[in-house]
């Protein structure tokens, strides 16, 4: 029987025929929360550092249009590095540049490259150890990406569009059910970190989750069951 984790996950789906379907509450939530009644101290607006860290912090955004250029190599070795680049290596574990719950890693990345100099377009996973791009499937899978993407066309316009997958096993294993909700925080946490990556290399980023998840998995050859693909992001010059 599929443990709670897995239900929650193949509930929330999106497929060509299943969207938007679900509970959902009557009203929205207030988008702000105070404490009227309680005692407050007032925080002066902090100075943002010079540092190329908070300036990236401070311009961050979510860019959908990009120019038609490719970006380099060495910007996308970068990317990938700044998603989840060894950093250190431990007893047993090879710890990275984002945070994962208990240094499991679930989350692996693949990328639809539309532009890139010195690739073939093509569909290529990343061998992190190896630190190699392994091409999976050659050709101009543009059109692919963005009709799996609930159309969106920045995914087409992308030089590069990656694709974050969770092997749940690596998080239930240890966590049960509750490996579910991590998965997703680590995708989050590589996401950002590509967000202010791209932010700092002048490039722009937009993180997706509307796509039909079918159709994405069906591209990177996943099964959907054991490793199935989470998150999104188009990354392109701006
Ligand atoms: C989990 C998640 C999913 C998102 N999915 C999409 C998406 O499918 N399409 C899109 O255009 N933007 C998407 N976004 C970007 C948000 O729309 C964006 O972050 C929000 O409007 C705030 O704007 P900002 O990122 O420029 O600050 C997503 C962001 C997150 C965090």
């Amino acid at each position: 029987m599929a443990g709670i984790g897995e239900e929650f996950f193949k509930r929330t789906i999106y497929s060509r025929q299943r969207q938007f379907t679900g509970s959902r509450p009557k009203n929205p939530a207030e988008p702000f929360k105070a404490y009227a009644q309680k005692p407050r101290i007032k925080l002066e607006n902090p100075a943002i550092p010079d540092g190329s860290l908070w300036q990236c912090l401070k311009h961050r955004r979510s860019r959908r249009e990009y120019k038609r250029e490719p970006i380099s190599q060495k910007q996308l070795a970068l990317l990938l590095w700044a998603c989840q680049g060894v950093t250190s290596e431990i007893p047993g574990f090879f710890l990275r540049t984002a945070p994962s719950a208990g240094a499991l890693y679930p989350i692996e990345s693949y990328l639809v490259l539309n532009r890139v100099e010195q690739m073939e377009p093509g569909i290529y996973h990343w061998n992190i150890l190896e630190q190699s791009l392994e091409l999976l499937k050659p050709g101009d899978f543009s059109h692919q990406i963005e009709a799996a993407a609930l159309g969106q066309d920045m995914c087409r316009e992308a030089a590069a569009v990656f694709i974050w997958s969770a092997i749940f096993a690596r998080s239930t294993y240890k966590y049960s059910d509750r490996g579910y909700r991590y998965v997703f925080m680590d995708a989050g946490h590589i996401c950002q970190n590509l967000y202010l990556a791209c932010e700092d290399l002048g490039l722009g980023c937009c993180g997706i989750g509307a796509f039909f998840d079918d159709e994405v998995d069906v591209l990177l050859g996943l099964d959907s069951e054991n490793e199935a693909s989470v998150y999104l992001a188009a990354v392109g010059k701006c």
